[in-house]
């Protein structure tokens, strides 16, 4: 293991020195699971690649990964493939829509062994490199705030936190940011709020968090933007259909893209 750790860590060096990679590597996250982040993630994915931009979504969920099944689509290839060394990373992605290729996770079966952090390192060098060939590169996660999960949060160039409108997940959120900046530093933290009845209830939730995180860790985060709950989200996760393709019309999609225009830098 230490041969292997040893050589991930040169690799990691070779592959930092590419002058292509790319900077606007997006990574969602919640404190607690359910709050919405595959959905939002997919449908933020597939929203940019219907704008023309060249966008890569990776599952990076390694317990309960789901993007596959939102999209009943199953591949032979997976992150865990790259991770065992079997496969590299530029075989794995499959297009599933013009401009959106994802590359799927693995649920449950991957056990990484030590040294997880060179092991991350080496994932996000050679994710990096990819960017040649994407515009977006999108991270979807698991919940909770467990250290190895936040430092791959670390990794990327934005972490985008999904929270809901109710007082728990707002503590949530809090709880999330505040190991997040213990360990990382100051970081910008943007915010989107899911499962909202309007926008007045988003901007409420996310004005309390805001305020608690200015007050006590110093630290003011960046408003994304509200997205309603809608019953055809449900549906449409159930039917495993892009819920923006087959409601690309509805306020669900709409706020998905407004907050497309507050995320670029
Ligand atoms: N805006 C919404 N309106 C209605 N239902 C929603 C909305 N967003 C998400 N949901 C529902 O919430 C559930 C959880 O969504 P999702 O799987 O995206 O959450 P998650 O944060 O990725 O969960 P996990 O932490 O388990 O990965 C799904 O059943 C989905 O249908
Ligand atoms: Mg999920």
């Amino acid at each position: 293991m230490i041969g292997q750790a040893k050589r991930l860590i040169e690799l990691v060096k070779i592959e930092t020195q590419s002058s292509n990679a790319i900077k606007n590597m997006v990574a969602v996250t919640s404190g607690k699971g359910g709050t919405g982040k595959s959905f939002f993630i997919l449908n933020y994915a597939y929203q940019l690649s219907s704008m023309g931009e060249r966008v890569l979504l990776i599952d990076l969920d390694h317990n309960l990964a789901n993007i596959d099944v939102m999209l009943n689509l199953t591949s032979e290839n997976t992150i865990g493939g790259f991770l065992l060394n079997k496969v590299l990373l530029k075989e794995l992605p499959t297009e599933v829509r013009p401009n959106l290729d994802v590359i799927f996770g693995d649920s449950g079966k991957l056990q990484l062994p030590e040294k997880r952090k060179e092991i991350i390192d080496y994932l996000f060098s050679s994710i990096r490199k990819m960017g040649n060939e994407y515009d977006q590169i999108l991270i979807d996660t698991g919940a909770g705030v467990h250290a190895d999960g936040l430092y791959l949060l670390s990794k990327a160039d934005s972490v985008a936190l999904i929270i809901n409108p109710d007082p728990t997940s707002v503590m949530d959120g809090y709880a999330f940011t505040k190991l997040f900046l213990k360990e990382y530093g100051k970081r910008e933290i943007k915010v989107v709020v899911n499962k909202c009845d309007n926008e007045a209830e988003g901007k409420t939730a996310f004005d309390n968090l805001n305020n608690a995180t200015t007050h006590f860790l110093k630290t003011e985060l960046k408003y994304l933007g509200t997205i309603n709950y809608d019953n055809d989200v449900y549906k449409s996760i159930k039917e495993q259909r892009i819920f923006s393709e087959e409601y690309s019309e509805s306020e669900v999609s709409n706020q998905i893209k407004s907050i497309i225009s507050s995320i670029k830098p």
